[in-house]
């Protein structure tokens, strides 16, 4: 059955955890759907792993919904969330209700995500009130990597906290359904996931959060340039492939591969009034 914000609230009412990952194309969502996730993010993380960036903010709403609409057609069940690109909600809240709008009709999300607090609660309502479902995503949001001045853990002074904090309620009462905190002191996470009525889904933020969220290529060892300490390691797919690589380029060269089983026939008699 398909997944929708609904499954969020009755999974955080009920106190089953939320899985969700991330996934920018057809195979691999089809695969994580097929394994039973209850959502998929297409993160503006592709910026990194699709795409070869240092950071999120090159990615344009063309890559979110050229990546986004692939991954639609391969969630049967899973809720898909597309992210907001930076820059395609900060200006206005028309401009930020228009490309939603977009992510849902060309990205055929089911609802989208953008980063920030207090300073973007117009856009969530706005947006939600146009009938599109928001995730909100707190802590350390790499869209504004520049004004934290790297990747750093969030919220670690009182001060910080208590913004947090003051946040988390901020975007809940603009219409997030859920929200998410990334690289948040656990015990701070728990605090604001008690206290919220829509669930958190975390990564880097601890288990006390009602979900957890991983980077597809991080979990699966196929993304190498850099690994946050909040990354949990599956597999060594990455090895696994270039193993599979190596032995392509061998079976090539040394004419072992294609094989008897690997090529198409002709009839001799076809052949023969060829030469
Ligand atoms: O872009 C992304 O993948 C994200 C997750 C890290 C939550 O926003």
């Amino acid at each position: 059955m398909k997944n929708t914000v609904l499954t969020f609230q009755k999974a955080k009412a009920e106190g089953r955890k939320i899985t969700m990952l991330t996934a920018y194309d057809y195979t691999t969502a089809k695969l994580v759907d097929e394994a039973g996730i209850d959502s998929i993010l297409v993160g503006d993380s592709l910026g990194n792993t699709m795409l070869g960036y240092e950071d999120t903010l090159s990615v344009t709403m063309e890559d979110m919904i050229h990546h986004g609409a692939a991954v639609a057609r391969g969630a049967k069940n899973a809720l898909v969330v597309i992210d907001m690109p930076f820059m395609s909600y900060q200006v206005s809240v028309e401009e930020a209700v228009r490309n939603a709008g977009r992510l849902m009709k060309e990205g055929r999300a089911g609802a989208v995500k953008l980063e920030g607090g207090e300073s973007v609660c117009p856009q969530i309502k706005a947006i939600v009130d146009a009938g599109i479902p928001v995730v909100a995503h707190l802590g350390l949001t790499p869209q504004s990597i520049n004004a934290f001045g790297g990747f750093r853990v969030q919220g670690k002074t009182e001060a910080a906290a208590k913004k947090l904090i003051e946040d988390a309620h901020k975007v809940q009462e603009a219409g997030a359904f859920a929200l998410t905190l990334e690289a948040v002191p656990s015990k701070l996470a728990t605090l604001i996931t008690k206290q919220l009525a829509i669930p958190t889904i975390g990564i880097g933020a601890g288990n006390g959060c009602d979900g957890q969220v991983l980077v597809n290529q991080d979990m699966l060892g196929t993304f190498s340039d850099f690994t946050p300490k909040f990354v949990k390691r599956y597999a060594n797919v990455g090895e696994i492939m270039k193993e599979a690589y190596k032995a392509y380029i061998a079976d090539v060269q040394s004419g072992a591969f294609p094989a008897a089983e690997n090529e198409y026939t002709v009839d001799d008699s076809v052949l023969e009034k060829l030469y």
